[in-house]
């Protein structure tokens, strides 16, 4: 049997959503990305990810030719849906912060879909927590520390699953090295989306 994944500052809540909570989660993520369309980013480089992200929230997400950044507008020009309420709670819930967050990064990871090891830092202000939330097929997380060349360790993460990284695990390095496409039924197409909670300037 493989030892649990202990790392300061990173926190593993599995199971923590039900199904009906899943899938309530879905439908407000569905109508998020009806109204801010989901877009496959390019890097810096004008390199395509294989992710397609949208977001919700007073900033988004995004990466262009410009490099990693928050907008007030989706790249289509319209403003970000709010986060959903749902969404607020469980932040609330599980971070027990007053404080919103600011940004509601939604991914889906299709098929062959991945996300290279990166840190989250593109905030202002690292005191508050990121927390994540994977929905749909199982996805492979790789962790490491605050230096790229830091030792790495796998999880796999589940519907339903919650992490949060918060504390020395902040600015940890991570990443996604694959799904298991089709290893859950909640999104009848297959894929994993993940959504991650970010305060991005006090
Ligand atoms: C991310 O780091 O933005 C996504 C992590 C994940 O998909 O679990
Ligand atoms: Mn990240």
């Amino acid at each position: 049997m493989s030892e649990p994944l202990k790392i300061a500052g990173f926190e593993i809540f599995k199971g923590c959503l039900d199904s009906s909570e899943q899938a309530a989660l879905v439908s407000d993520l569905r109508a998020v990305a009806r109204a801010a369309p989901m877009r496959h980013p390019v890097t810096r480089r004008g390199k395509q990810m294989t992710v397609k992200m949208t977001s919700a929230g007073r900033v988004g997400w995004i990466s262009d030719q410009d490099g990693y950044r928050y907008e007030q507008r989706h790249p289509d020009g319209m403003g970000w849906p709010p986060i959903p309420k749902r969404i607020l709670e469980l932040w609330q819930n599980i971070t027990n912060f007053e404080r919103q967050p600011d940004c509601c990064l939604i991914n889906f990871y299709g098929e062959g879909a991945r996300m290279g090891l990166h840190q989250d830092n593109d905030e202002g202000d690292f005191s508050y927590p990121v927390l994540s939330v994977s929905l749909g097929d199982d996805g492979l997380f790789r962790m490491g520390g605050p230096e790229r060349g830091d030792k790495t360790r796998s999880i796999w993460l589940s519907s339903g699953d919650v992490t949060v990284m918060g504390g020395s695990a902040r600015l940890a390095y991570h990443g996604v090295d694959r799904i298991r496409f089709g290893s859950s039924s909640l999104l009848p197409d297959g894929g994993r989306i993940n959504i991650t909670l970010r305060v991005v300037q006090d």
